[in-house]
């Protein structure tokens, strides 16, 4: 019997030049994996990519294009060092961005650490697919994680063109 999957699927991009080249440990990547497998999220593909904004953009063109995927989450290079350039990347290749679910992410954060207010973190939205960038941290992807979970199963309804009010 063929077994079709029907759950909306996830891309999930670790930017940072340490995991690229084999320096530093991935833990935001498999953490966000796990996440969004709780939230019923199928994993399409998982990558791991350095912080060169024409590689970062090319990666999300990428997963957006697959039918499946409604959300791609990216974890890393938001902050203020010279090479983190991931808002950059994202703002490339969004059609729309969505301010809100940004500012409650970091609006979330800072009531637990000041810190927050250095990512730079956006969200938009390409196509039919949303693209929510997330610090490095493993903490603050499961601070921001929480954040935005609740709005997620409505936004990709959304996507995917149900319009009625739930
Ligand atoms: N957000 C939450 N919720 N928790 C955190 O610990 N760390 C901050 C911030 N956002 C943090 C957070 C820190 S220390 C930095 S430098 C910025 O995210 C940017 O992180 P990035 O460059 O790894 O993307």
């Amino acid at each position: 019997m063929e077994v079709t999957e029907s759950r909306p699927q996830c891309g999930v991009l670790t930017i940072s030049d340490g995991c690229y080249h084999g320096t530093r440990e991935d833990t935001g990547g498999p953490l966000l994996i796990r996440l969004a497998a709780d939230i019923g999220l199928a994993l399409h593909r998982h990558s791991v990519v350095p912080d060169e904004q024409r590689i970062i953009s090319a990666a999300l063109e990428e997963l957006a294009s697959a039918p499946a995927v409604r959300v791609i989450l990216t974890t890393g290079g938001t902050g203020l060092a010279a090479r983190d350039v991931t808002p950059e990347a994202t703002l490339a290749v969004v059609d729309r961005t969505v301010p809100g679910m940004a500012e409650a992410m970091r609006s979330a954060s800072l009531a637990k650490t000041p810190f927050a207010m250095l990512s730079r973190q956006v969200v938009g939205v390409r196509g039919h697919t949303l693209i929510i960038n997330f610090p490095g941290s493993p903490r603050a992807v499961e601070e921001c994680f929480a954040v935005v979970a609740p709005v997620l199963p409505h936004a990709i309804q959304l996507l995917s063109g149900h319009t009625a009010h739930s």
